[in-house]
Order: structure tokens, then C-alpha cells, then sequence
């Protein structure tokens, strides 16, 4: 970074530094002086953290810090007023179910189980940025909470088109955020449950099933509790999903940023025994046009292969024999009535399992590897292993097709995503 401008912000208590890095250049930001944290991650003392171009970042104290920008940014700005204080009272709030739970299950066998927290509200409102804070609060305090992402748009576990569930044991990365763990991921394969809500709805009950009984197994996770992110489409079906979610997860809290509308209706649709908060957003979360949003899943999908700066994944390249795979992909077209002999029951188009004939339109495709083993609707209900870019098809002789995978890698069936 050399002779670059270095820019220095002195930050009272409850406030915070805000800054873009430059549209082509990395920025690093030391904290010099007291104590600060991103996103619920504290800041280590003089330590160097280097932000990739473009990233959007908050440094908030809880008391007062200076810090050190090096690098082009853009107008970055002190915030006094955040909702920080308010989303610190979403976590103590956490905090004392868990407590409350413990005590009333001393003198019993039966393990506790934590409180189940679900973050709704329209896009760019800052839902994953506050799961991030709750999670990195809850592993602060010494919980091990379960971040369950039902964003199919922008996954924050996974890649883009997936839902996914990850055991929160560390706090975030300062710059890469959650990274590593084994997360459990099922693969959707768009990017809007409008897509295929039959397939949606599925995933989800599939997901909500799988993560609650797995918690019987782990007194940790259990009592940990679960923080779970959704889509931003709040409105007609996306609204239906919301409450589906709510129910299939069994959820006590339901947390609605900004959208007050939103947290109206939900408040006529939920049970009684759920508790429905409204927050606001901060002031410093970006509003995202769709095409950014495009360009992130890009970046996401990039970042899935590739790893990030200081976590560098290699992605290796290998045939597979036609024979070797079953390509599957999930849904097809809706058949008229007048197609189907009298009598026959229509089957539900959304969640029918086709074999495809492997072929050139494939190339430059992600696929999924199912656990599922056999090519059939199992593959509706299954997690995957991880995924793989189709990068070339060759049909002589030898009939290969190329794939490009890092991760895990099973011989398996593959299920295809549009992304
Ligand atoms: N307080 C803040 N100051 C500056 N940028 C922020 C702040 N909170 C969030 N952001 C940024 O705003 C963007 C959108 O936030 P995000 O949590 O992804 O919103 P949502 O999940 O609701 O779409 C992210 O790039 C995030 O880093
Ligand atoms: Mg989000």
C-alpha cells in the first residue's frame, strides 16, 4: 500500500466508523486504541485486518477506540446513532431464556433446548448482518448456537441457490466471516423460492426436521438456540414462506427489521406463544439494486471454489464418465389436464425427479452432489456433499464430461441449479 493516505477516527462510546473500500483497492484498518468490534467480532490491538475492494464495513465501541484506515475509501463517516443497543437487547434476551431453560431443567433428565430466533424484513434491511452480530454474541457468551440460512438469494453458509444450517463454535472472521465447519446444506437450485415453492416448502420442512432432531444429540447446540435468516420477498407467497418457516422451525421469536407492514400482518398470522419484536435498521446498510445483487452471487459463487484471501481454496478438474453419474434436475412442466387419462391423479409437476441425458447445455453449469443414492425422489429430501461446475463435455469415444470441483467430492448423483 506504500505511500497511500493513512486516515485516523477516534470513535466515542456507541458509535461507529462506517467506510467502502475503493472500488479496485484493498483498505487495512488497525484498531490503535481501546475497543471496538465488526459485526460482534472484536478487533484484536494493533492488529492488521486488509478488507478486499469494495467490501462495506462498520466498526462499532461499546466504549471508545481509535482507529486507523490505510487505503482509498470511500466518505467514510462517524455514526453516532446505531440500533446497536437494541440488537445487544435481542441477545440478552437470548441469553436469559437459555438461563431460565437451565433452571427449570436442573432437577430433570431432559436437556434444555435454547430459544429459536427468526429474522425477517424486506431486502437490504441488514438481516444477515444481524444473525452475523447474534451469532457472534451468543459464542461471546459461551453458547454454541445453530445459524440456519433460508436465504436461497444470497446464502451466507453456502453457495447461492442453497439452504443451509452451520453450529456457530467461533466467532466470525473479521474480513470472511463464517467460514469452514461442516455445514448442512440442501441445494434449491434458484435463487427465489417463487421459483419452485413446492420445492421450497419441501426443503424447508426437510431442513427444520433434520437440524431439530440432530440437536437431541448435542446438550451445546441444543441449548445454544437457533438464529435463522430469510429472504427479503415479504410479500403474496414470499409472506406465506415466512410463516411456513416459522412453524416448521417451531420458532419463539420472531424479530422483523424495518418492515412495519410486514410486522402487522405477521401478527395476525402467528400463534400466540410467539414473540413477534420490530427493530429498526441501521442507517449504514446499503441498499442493492438486483443487478448487484447479481454480481454478489457471482462473487459467492467464486468464492465457494476459490476460497478468499487468506483462506485459499485450490478447485481441481477430473472427467466423469456419462455412465459414472445420473444429471438430475427437479421440476418440469405443468401438464394440462386434457394430457392425462381420466382418472389419473395429477402428480405435482414442482417435485418431479427427471433423468437428463447429459449434453453440451450442461457446460458452465453448477451441480450439486446428492447423498441421495439412486437418481429418484430421494434426492428431494436429501443434503449434499457439496458442488461442481460442469467446464467442457466431450462426447467421442471415451464419452467424458469435465468437472471442476473443490470441497467434497462423492460419486454420486448429481442434481442440478440453475443459478
Ligand atoms: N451498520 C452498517 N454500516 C455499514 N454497512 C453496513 C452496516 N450494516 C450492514 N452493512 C452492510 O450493508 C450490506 C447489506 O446488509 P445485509 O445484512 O446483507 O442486508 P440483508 O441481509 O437484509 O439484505 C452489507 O454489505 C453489509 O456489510
Ligand atoms: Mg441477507
Amino acid at each position: 500500500m506504500g505511500d497511500e493516505q493513512v486516515q485516523e477516527f477516534e470513535l466515542k462510546a456507541d458509535s461507529e466508523l462506517r467506510f467502502v473500500a475503493g472500488e479496485e483497492s484493498e483498505v487495512c484498518l488497525e484498531l490503535v486504541q481501546g475497543y471496538a468490534e465488526i459485526f460482534g467480532t472484536e478487533l484484536v490491538l494493533n492488529k492488521k485486518y486488509i478488507f478486499p475492494p469494495k467490501s462495506r464495513v462498520a466498526v462499532f465501541t461499546w466504549k471508545e477506540a481509535k482507529v486507523e484506515l490505510v487505503g482509498a475509501t470511500e466518505s467514510p463517516y462517524v455514526a453516532e446513532a446505531t440500533p446497536m443497543i437494541i440488537y445487544l437487547n435481542i441477545h440478552a434476551a437470548m441469553e436469559q431464556a437459555r438461563k431460565k431453560k437451565e433452571e427449570q431443567a436442573i432437577n430433570t433428565t431432559v436437556k434444555p433446548r435454547g430459544p429459536k430466533l427468526l429474522l425477517v424484513g424486506p431486502t437490504d434491511v441488514g438481516k444477515s448482518t444481524l444473525s452475523r452480530i447474534l451469532c457472534n454474541y451468543s459464542v461471546r457468551q459461551g453458547r454454541t448456537p445453530l445459524f440456519v440460512d433460508l436465504d436461497v438469494g444470497q446464502n451466507n453458509i453456502s453457495a447461492p441457490g442453497t439452504m443451509a444450517a452451520v453450529l456457530i463454535k467461533n466467532t466470525a472472521d473479521v474480513v470472511d466471516g463464517f467460514e469452514g465447519d461442516q455445514p448442512l446444506v440442501f441445494n434449491f437450485g434458484y435463487t427465489s423460492p417463487g421459483d419452485n415453492l413446492s420445492l421450497y416448502e419441501k426443503l424447508l420442512n426437510e431442513l427444520a426436521s433434520t437440524v431439530n432432531s440432530q440437536i437431541q444429540y448435542n446438550d451445546e447446540a441444543k441449548i445454544g438456540g437457533m438464529i435463522i435468516n430469510t429472504c427479503g420477498w415479504v410479500d403474496g407467497e414470499g409472506f406465506k414462506c415466512l410463516v411456513k418457516a416459522a412453524s416448521a422451525f417451531e420458532v419463539d421469536v420472531v424479530i422483523v427489521l424495518d418492515h412495519e407492514r410486514l410486522y402487522s400482518d405477521l401478527s395476525k398470522e402467528l400463534p400466540e406463544f410467539v414473540r413477534l419484536t420490530h427493530v429498526p435498521k441501521s442507517g449504514g446498510v446499503e441498499q442493492r439494486t438486483s443487478q448487484m445483487r447479481a454480481k454478489v452471487r457471482g462473487e459467492n459463487v467464486h468464492r465457494y471454489f476459490y476460497g478468499t484471501r487468506s483462506n485459499n481454496l485450490f478447485p481441481f478438474t477430473f472427467d466423469l464418465k456419462f455412465e459414472e453419474v445420473a444429471l438430475c434436475k427437479v421440476g418440469t412442466e405443468e401438464l394440462p389436464d386434457s394430457c392425462l387419462p381420466f382418472g389419473v391423479e395429477v402428480e405435482n409437476h414442482e417435485l418431479k425427479v427427471i433423468v437428463m441425458e447429459p449434453s453440451i447445455d450442461h457446460r458452465h453449469h453448477i451441480f450439486a452432489f446428492s447423498r441421495s443414492s439412486a437418481p429418484d425422489e430421494t434426492i428431494l429430501t436429501m443434503p449434499v456433499f457439496g458442488f461442481c461446475l460442469i467446464t467442457d463435455y466431450k462426447n467421442e469415444d471415451e464419452s467424458s464430461g469435465s468437472a471442476d470441483s473443490s470441497r467434497a467430492v462423492n460419486d454420486n448423483w448429481l442434481s442440478e441449479s440453475t443459478l
